[in-house]
């Protein structure tokens, strides 16, 4: 008689309940437990200590380790974790999407959403359930290797663009060949650690968790659903994440209702042991583990056999082991992996994968990630007159540079077959040779400087050809090898001889426009100074090349905006839109204005939300709707701010605006930024259209944390501004209140 938890209709929750009752402690403590499958000897581990999950299953190692599953005495099947973080791209056909950051660039919820979808459709399709993404780091300091896989520095946007990316990835249902499982990581001020060394200690406040680095993770749950959250690997205030009950258990679970499981990121447990040293052994950090609330335990294999014993030995409430199980074993029911969706055809990967209708929304996701950020009037190049133009820099024809992280693996997934989609991407010299072989203009290509090689011999060859030409484009930035886990910078100037090439190029008195293919902010204040104009693309993704050529030619009007500042130096660092008031500012007998550094502006070299477009727009009748506010005691229930405002179109070709709005709580009980984003429109708008725009911002986004740590909306006055960036000179402001 087949037991009950095999019987599809029954409830999830009575299935759950029934398996539990059935399985050992050993059975349980193995689904806890998730090892890497490309680490040799991982796999032989399957049936002897149980385990639940893989993760870097690639080719056919997830189907015949769940054939495996599916012969031992429960036949609980295994469920597949995976890095598909721009697209399913351990797969060489898989559809490479822009970085996160790139993305963000973009504003656009719906193509993060429609990302998402293409990704689990193709993750799915190789027989993976769950994608350890979206990034929820805030993004605040380029130094930090991993800024390329933020959503940039905006706690509030982040929280937007992340909830449209789990929509993506879970859809309507998990047991669908188009959903998998999302994971909100890293859980939480990962990216914060102090002076963006990768996993080291974050020192932030309880008050700033509440207030910036929670409220995303928060949105994902509440909002997204999200299946998943991954611990981070670091510290705050002498706690590793991974240790903080509070964190894992209270936050999550209790306070906003999350239905999913906790993963730990890579040997988190053991890492309490080996190199945060709050554990005296591996048994000792499994129990700490366990307290914590960490369900699934990402590559400790000493987690298996210290824990069982713990739990014989009565050391470790078994109860703590249920719910940990609970939470997994309820994502694989809803999966679908006990019922029709246990195992996937393989045969079908490849009419899957890489489809047209895929790559046309990793093209449009490409356009719409590309910000403009200075042009003197040389783009978009006409191509009435075939201009000839000189393409330099190594990063014009460098997939890796391209493509960034995550493509062809990184240092843990040990994947880096850098073959990988060379095939399938488009560089911007690629790009541009299209553009010249439809006859729009004459090209040619030396390759020049790259980014981590010290050496340039071609200098007086590029400038040769310079001399002979129009118009000259240099792609500069940094490659693969200078950012990542584990590739921090101090320094954060272009590298090798790119600098060098640039002024060898300007010194020739041609026009000179720099494409800027990076994983991060630079300090390229010599660019903006000194190039006819700048585009910033970050990793543009595989279609990068056309999504350019299209806006060098002006086909494509540009509209991203930046999600994240440059700064004008390292020592700016950390440089943010949302500061603080309060720095001591004095009057500069060098600049006549009040300034506050000796040596070089405060305000970032560019900032938080700007982007240009080949139009102009203007904004005009700023109108509060809602000029008083009832204060509200139940914040979720206080009325919403209604704003309005004027948008006209004034220059000569449609083109799309990113208008944004900011919030500022003149005087509150604690200090408070500046300003806050709290709401954004994409809009469409032909040559001299005008639109009202509508906003209306939930009176909780009206909020603070006080000094008691209460989530509150204090009675005064507020400002709210709306504009084209952050910067004040493009934002108009009026007053409202809450009394
Ligand atoms: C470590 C990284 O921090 C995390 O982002 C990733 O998901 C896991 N390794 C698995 O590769």
């Amino acid at each position: 008689m087949p037991q009950p938890y095999t019987n599809p209709s029954l409830s999830t929750a009575e299935r759950v309940k029934n398996l539990l009752s059935l399985m050992t402690v050993e059975e349980k403590v193995g689904q806890m437990l998730q090892l890497p499958a490309n680490i040799p000897g991982n796999m032989d581990k399957l049936e002897s200590w149980n385990v639940g999950s893989y993760l870097h299953c690639t080719g056919n190692m997830a189907t015949d380790l769940q054939r495996r599953a599916a012969k031992s005495r429960l036949g609980i099947p295994l469920i597949f974790g995976i890095d598909a973080i721009h697209g399913h791209c351990f797969e060489n056909s898989g559809t490479v999407f822009p970085t996160q950051l790139a993305l963000s660039c973009s504003w656009s919820k719906s193509l993060v959403r429609k990302m998402a979808q293409v990704t689990a459709i193709e993750t799915r399709a190789c027989g993976l359930h769950w994608t350890f993404s979206p990034v929820l780091c805030v993004g605040r300091d380029s130094r930090w290797g991993r800024i390329n896989e933020t959503f940039g520095e905006d706690a509030w946007l982040i929280g937007e663009l992340a909830t449209a990316a789990i929509h993506g990835y879970q859809g309507d249902t998990l047991a669908s060949t188009e959903s998998i499982l999302a994971c909100a990581k890293h859980y939480v001020a990962y990216g914060e650690s102090t002076g963006a060394r990768d996993a080291y200690e974050a020192d932030v406040s309880p008050r700033k968790l509440l207030s910036i680095f929670l409220p995303p993770f928060e949105k994902a749950v509440k909002q997204g659903k999200v299946g998943t959250l991954m611990v981070g690997y670091q510290g705050i205030d002498g706690v590793p994440c991974s240790a903080n009950s509070w964190l894992l258990r209270d936050i999550p679970k209790k306070q906003w209702g999350m239905d999913g499981f906790i993963v730990t990121d890579w040997n988190n447990i053991g890492s309490l042991y080996e190199t945060q040293k709050v554990a005296t052994d591996y048994k000792h950090a499994s129990k700490i583990a366990v307290e914590a609330g960490n369900d699934m335990i990402m590559n400790t294999p000493e987690f298996y056999e210290s824990t069982v014993e713990l739990v014989h030995s009565g050391e470790v409430d078994i109860a703590l082991i249920d719910e940990s199980v609970r939470g997994i074993l309820k994502s694989k029911f809803d999966l679908g992996l006990f019922d029709d969706f246990r195992y996937t055809d393989l045969s079908k990967k490849n009419t899957i994968l890489g489809k047209e209708k895929h790559w046309d929304v990793a093209l449009e996701a490409s356009r719409q990630s590309l910000t403009l950020l200075t042009n003197n009037g040389i783009l978009p190049l006409s191509d009435s007159d075939k201009p000839s133009i000189l393409l330099c820099g190594a990063n014009a024809d460098d997939t890796i540079a391209q493509l960034g992280d995550w493509s062809f693996g990184s240092v843990q997934a040990d994947a880096t077959d850098d073959n990988y989609h060379r095939d399938d991407t488009i560089t911007l010299h690629l790009g541009l040779q299209a553009a010249a072989d439809a006859g729009r203009c004459k090209l040619s290509y030396v390759r020049g400087a790259a980014p981590a090689e010290a050496d340039f011999e071609e200098i007086s060859q590029a400038v040769e050809v310079a001399n002979n030409s129009d118009i000259v484009i240099a792609c500069v930035g940094d490659t693969l090898s200078q950012h990542g886990e584990f590739h921090d910078r101090a320094n954060l100037d272009l590298s090798g001889q790119q600098q060098a090439m640039l002024e060898a190029l300007k010194a020739t008195g041609k026009p000179l426009i720099v494409v800027y293919m990076a994983s991060k902010p630079l300090t390229i204040s010599w660019i903006k100074q000194h190039a006819d104009a700048l585009v910033c693309a970050f990793n543009p993704g595989a279609k990068g090349g056309t999504a350019l050529t299209e806006l060098l030619f002006g086909d494509l009007n540009p509209s991203g905006k930046l999600t994240i500042s440059f700064p004008e130096h390292v020592g700016q660092m950390p440089v943010f839109y949302n500061k603080y008031t309060g720095w001591h500012a004095y009057l500069s007998a060098r600049t006549d204005k009040q300034e506050r550094y000796i040596d070089m502006p405060s305000l970032p070299l560019f900032c938080f939300g700007e982007g240009g477009s080949y139009t102009q727009f203007e904004y005009s009748q700023l109108v509060v709707e809602t000029p008083t506010l009832q204060a509200s005691e139940n914040i979720e229930d206080g009325s919403a701010l209604d704003v309005s405002v004027l948008l006209t179109n004034t220059g000569k070709c449609s083109g799309i605006e990113v208008a944004q709005l900011y919030i500022h709580d003149c005087v509150a009980s604690v200090t408070v930024p500046v300003m806050q984003l709290r709401g954004y429109k994409k809009i469409k708008l032909v040559a001299g259209e005008s639109q009202r725009l509508n906003f209306s911002v939930p009176y909780e986004d009206l909020s603070l944390i006080n000094a008691q740590l209460q989530r509150v909306v204090e009675s005064g006055e507020f400002k709210v501004l709306v504009g084209g960036s952050s910067k004040s000179e493009d934002l108009l402001c009026a007053d409202f209140k809450v009394v």
